[in-house]
């Protein structure tokens, strides 16, 4: 699909880069620009730039940048053309008559369609879970053995995929296409046939609801104990795992305090029943760094409480570091007498879970104790090793204060002296910066090679032309009037003037974008380049924006300086054949005559 050149434009333009950012990102002010953590990538001290004056984003970390649509293509997973229609809908402006569904390739279903199928579907589940001839197991399931009311039941949107094919008919008759169910993950793929058949039966089913209220997925637990236990849905064009919580619909209003962060979906039903509606859950998936950045736009604390079985909690050491990362405060709940929150909740009542949620301990002290318990103190040789976890443990923590009280606190549960913990998380905390210095130099290493520079492979071959060609291009991204002179050709500067292959094709769509009837705007080339391309892109036009005083001179030397390291090149290329023709006609004369003089 192709949406006109001007509406890419206005879709751009009108979308408040700072608003949709902030959804994602807290922003603060930095001069012109807004400061904020980096959606794109893992960071403690912001390196992500909002440029609202261009409504446009760079992070100096991961070189994420672009226009408001290269963020939305980012953040939501989509293709450009997707972003575009997103942002337009949000916008409220109609979608150009023919760039609309009917001119779409037959295979491409887009995230709006998807939306609509999960809607569909969830209807049709939820009025099989309530039709008495159909949804008695379902419901008895639910009521009887989980003690769900009727109000929750209906709360969450639960339904009931029953067994065959009345889910497809259904779904057809709505007008939705086998191919269309495949791709929604609503329908499986014969491998006999080939045909579609209802991915849920006989389960009962948890829509997946995303904050702004769409049905994204779902996920449908069977009705005993047969295997798998819980299906989900894949990665849709409207759903990947790691960008969605179960309950976050709800929890986001109130949740500035605190959340609790539980395994399944079942706990953060009962939790919310029970009053705490502001747990939440992954789904079918462990934590990623993206999760924790949802949590860090949302609250100030999450408290883990997952299962208390030994997976359960290796799992919550790794959810502490992922979202201790993020500068979250992050604090653990040690539930005893229930292998996870709804049994607690189910066996000891609400009020006792209150209890045991305000007790949560600090992840120090949660790893203190879980050390503790593991090792018996009282034998020398496990009172060693609990000690140097203990400590490695301790210099994890970057802050000078917060290590002096853990070492104080650790000393105290020992029996031993503060300065010998010191000692040992000093050492500790040298080897990890000697390791850290090391990774740095290779990495360091690794960009000055170009190596894994996938984006344009043909700066490893030549750096120095790539070099060239970036600072070319950033002016020509950022002044219309050096474009105008390129095309014009008051200076002479073309596609095979660039070296780097990608590079050239940036060349070439500024030029054709600066031609066409609209004239170059940096939104428009996200239709030929990936959001990661785009990011390079940008970074090209931010590198440059620091030298716009001195005019178009040097525009004009960067342009010198480019051709003339293509023409060293051609020089150089010269030299070695002409280098090689001297060899030759050596080698011959050693043939020719035995004695040279
Ligand atoms: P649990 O088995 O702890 O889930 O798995 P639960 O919600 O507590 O289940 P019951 O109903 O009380 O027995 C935790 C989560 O892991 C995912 C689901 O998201 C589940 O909620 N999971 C589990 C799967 O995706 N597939 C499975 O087969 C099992
Ligand atoms: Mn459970």
């Amino acid at each position: 699909m192709r949406f006109p050149e001007n509406f890419i434009q206005e879709v751009a333009e009108r979308a408040d880069i700072e608003e949709l950012v902030g959804r994602y990102v807290t922003l603060k002010k930095a001069g012109g620009n807004l400061l904020g953590l980096c959606p794109f990538h893992s960071e403690k001290t912001p390196s992500f730039t909002v440029t609202p004056s261009k409504n446009m984003f760079y992070c100096f970390g991961c070189h994420a940048g672009g226009s408001a649509i290269t963020f939305v293509q980012k953040a939501e997973n989509l293709e450009f053309a997707d972003a575009v229609e997103l942002l337009a809908n949000r916008l409220g402006l109609p979608i150009p008559r023919e760039a609309s569904a009917s001119v779409r390739r037959e295979d491409e279903v887009s995230r709006k369609r998807v939306l609509e199928m999960n809607l569909e579907a969830a209807k049709y589940f939820r009025a099989c879970l309530f039709d008495p001839d159909i949804g008695g197991p379902g419901m008895a399931y639910l009521k009887g053995e989980r003690g769900l009311s009727d109000a929750t039941i209906k709360h969450f949107g639960l339904g009931y995929a029953p067994e065959g094919f009345g889910m497809l008919n259904y779904m057809r008759s709505k007008g939705f296409r086998d191919e269309e169910l495949q791709v929604a993950f609503l329908c499986g793929k014969s491998q006999k046939t080939g045909g579609a058949y209802p991915y849920f039966r006989n389960r009962v089913i948890f829509p997946i609801i995303d904050s702004i209220g769409n049905v994204v997925a779902f996920g449908g637990r069977v009705l005993d104990d047969s295997k798998p236990k819980y299906l989900n849905t894949s990665d849709t064009p409207a759903f990947r795992k790691s960008n969605h919580l179960f309950a976050l619909n709800y929890a986001k209003n109130c949740c500035a305090e605190r959340m609790i962060l539980c395994e399944g979906y079942m706990d953060v039903i009962a939790l919310h029943a029970a009053g705490f509606e502001y747990a939440v859950a992954t789904l079918g998936t462990a934590i990623t760094p993206n999760h924790a950045r949802i949590f860090s736009k949302y609250t100030k604390r999450v408290i883990i409480s997952y299962d208390s079985d030994e997976a359960g909690q290796n799992a919550a050491n790794k959810a502490m570091r992922i979202l201790g990362e993020v500068g979250m405060d992050v604090r653990v709940l040690k539930l005893s007498g229930a292998k996870d929150p709804d049994e607690f909740i189910r066996k000891f009542g609400n009020e006792r879970f209150r209890r045991v949620l305000d007790e949560s301990k600090t992840g120090f002290e949660y790893k203190l104790e879980t050390i503790l318990s593991r090792h018996d103190l009282t034998v020398g040789s496990e009172k060693i090793r609990a000690t140097g976890e203990i400590c490695e443990v301790i210099a994890g923590y970057s802050s000078n204060v917060e290590r002096a009280v853990y070492q104080s606190v650790a000393s105290e549960r020992l029996g031993l002296g503060e300065d010998v913990l010191k000692n040992s998380v000093e050492r500790i905390r040298n080897k990890m910066r000697a390791d850290a210095k090391a990774q740095e130099s290779r990495a360091a290493q690794a960009t000055l090679k170009n190596f894994g520079d996938r984006i344009n492979p043909d700066a490893a071959k030549d750096p120095r032309a790539a070099t060239a060609e970036e600072s070319v291009l950033g002016l020509l991204l950022i002044f219309g009037e050096y474009r105008n002179e390129v095309l014009f050709g008051k200076v002479a500067l073309a596609s095979e003037d660039f070296i780097t292959e990608f590079h050239r094709k940036v060349f070439d769509h500024i030029m054709a974008l600066e031609a066409s009837e609209g004239g170059f705007r940096f939104e428009l080339l996200g239709e030929f380049f990936s959001p990661d391309e785009m990011g390079r892109i940008r970074r090209m036009e931010v590198i440059r924006r620091d030298l716009t005083q001195n005019g178009p001179e040097v525009f004009r030397s960067s342009v010198a300086s480019l051709l003339a390291v293509k023409q060293e090149k051609e020089v150089r290329s010269g030299d070695l054949a002409s280098h090689l023709e001297y060899i030759r006609r050596k080698s011959k004369i050693h043939k020719g005559k035995v004695d040279p003089t």
